[in-house]
């Protein structure tokens, strides 16, 4: 096999066949130029560097060169081309070709590694498949390891374990450091209940919110000031986006639940929230956590939809009802990347559901009089509103009812001598990293739901 039939098919490896683009994906049109391109035999000498030339293109267009040069449309391609562009771009008729039979080969390879990508919702599958099958790929891992520093810690908390990802490569970059995961789902403690029969004494399985913390440390022997690193990567996880009942994406039809903890710990279900919160709330949580410009429209034709046909219980009813009420079917996003309309109706809902603003707040009192002086905490955020609270604890600038100015500044009559000044100016976070980090090329390509993710860390000072 040619090196450049290889380049081709590392490059395609980049970009999976879009099913929702039938006839306009990318992903579809590369895999027929190969397969024409490839089929006839190894290439002859003097047609390499036209082949090279069009490797060059495939891989400007894997890094999102297009898309920054053409302005995205609706009927493009997610990098930004049109079929006639692709097809110019690919053109190449002094291709020779590879025998028959390599493409279908390869073809059969794809499947089978696709199929290994399907995510499990079972623990002890994933603990059999280890670490090669992971059902959420852990986002930002080298800068966690880089931040957390593993080797130098004894004690660390994961307060989001999810399916374990970060906390194994915690755990396999150093052999002394003990890892204490806290989640509330019960899927995510069947995970964290394997990976500790994988390392006995190094894994401590804890169940519950971010708010029990304490409870849970004191039952296991931790008080304040103790641990050594703490590490959390907010939001869903994928075995949760991705299991239909469990109801928080909305291209899943399941029950309205979102429940992070599924009831566990009692609580509400979105259901329940459309069902009876009044219209006047609904606008409220709809504004306020997921920053829908829309929402009074939205929580008026919930009222209407409820009264006339009765409550909504599925995903799917919510998301129609969305798109129809705002008669749009696509919006782009503030990264212009295309979105559904009921998208942050969805966000607003799970984050009402599980309380996670104030949860993420709390935590981050917790984390402070957790860690030793000189521990790093390190905080993944996947929007805004979480940033924003990450981001006003690591400033000192916590307190919520600030005004335009950061909250030590605001009383702008007030006259300070130098040691009250000096005071002021004084808080318990140095920041490791002045800007946030967010993933790279390569990390984005091999999974594309880390887009959003925006990490910050910073050690504790006092
Ligand atoms: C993005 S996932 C973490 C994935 C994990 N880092 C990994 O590599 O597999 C976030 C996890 O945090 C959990 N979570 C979110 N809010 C929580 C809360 N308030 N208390 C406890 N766990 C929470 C969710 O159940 C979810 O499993």
């Amino acid at each position: 096999m040619s090196s450049l039939y290889r380049r081709y098919i590392r490059l395609l490896e980049r970009w999976p066949i879009d099913e929702t683009k039938t006839g306009r994906d990318l992903g579809e049109h590369l895999r027929d130029q190969v397969k024409k391109q490839f089929r006839r035999g190894e290439l002859i000498q003097g047609d390499r560097l036209k082949c090279e030339k069009n490797c060059a293109s495939l891989d400007r267009l894997a890094d999102d060169y297009y898309l920054k040069q053409y302005p995205r449309s609706k009927d493009f391609t997610s990098c930004g081309l049109g079929p006639e562009s692709c097809k110019i771009i690919l053109h190449n008729d002094n291709l020779a070709e590879m025998p028959m039979g390599f493409f279908e080969k390869w073809i059969h390879r794809y499947q089978r590694w696709k199929e290994k990508l399907i995510f499990s919702n079972d623990p002890v599958a994933f603990s059999q498949t280890s670490s090669k099958t992971p059902p959420h790929r852990p986002v930002l891992v080298s800068q966690v390891l880089e931040y957390l520093q593993p080797e130098k810690c004894r004690v660390l908390i994961d307060m989001t374990f999810g399916a374990g990802g970060h906390t194994r490569k915690l755990l396999e970059k150093s052999e002394s450091v003990k890892v204490l995961c806290l989640d509330c789902d019960p899927v995510a403690q069947g995970y964290a209940e394997a990976l500790q029969s994988e390392y006995p004494d190094r894994v401590v399985p804890l169940r519950g919110r971010f708010s029990h913390l304490p409870d849970l440390l004191k039952a296991h022997g931790y008080g304040q000031n103790s641990v050594d690193g703490i590490l959390f990567d907010f939001g869903c996880s994928s075995m949760q986006f991705d299991a239909a009942e469990r109801g928080f994406a909305l291209s899943k039809d399941g029950p309205l639940d979102m429940r992070m903890d599924s009831g566990a710990g009692g609580g509400f279900t979105a259901a329940d929230v459309l069902a009876h919160a009044a219209e006047e709330d609904l606008h409220r949580i709809f504004k306020t956590y997921g920053q829908e410009k829309q929402s009074k429209k939205i929580a008026r034709a919930i009222a209407q939809t409820r009264f006339s046909f009765g409550p909504l219980t599925r995903t799917y009813e919510l998301r129609d009802l969305v798109a129809t009420t705002l008669n749009e079917h696509m919006r782009l996003d503030k990264l212009g990347r295309y979105s559904h309309p009921s998208t942050k109706v969805f966000q607003a809902l799970r984050l009402f559901v599980n309380n996670e603003l104030n949860e993420i707040n709390h935590a981050l009192l917790l984390a402070r009089s957790y860690l030793k002086i000189g521990g790093v905490l390190v905080a993944i955020s996947f929007h805004s509103l979480e940033d924003t609270i990450v981001k006003a604890h690591i400033t000192g600038n916590s307190d919520f009812n600030r005004g335009e100015l950061p909250l030590k500044f605001y009383d702008c009559g007030a006259i300070f001598d130098p040691r009250s000044l000096g005071q002021l100016q004084k808080h318990c976070w140095k920041a490791i990293n002045k800007h946030v980090i967010t993933p790279g090329v390569v990390e984005l390509d091999s999974n594309p739901r880390c887009r959003s993710a925006k990490l910050r860390g910073a050690i504790k000072v006092s």
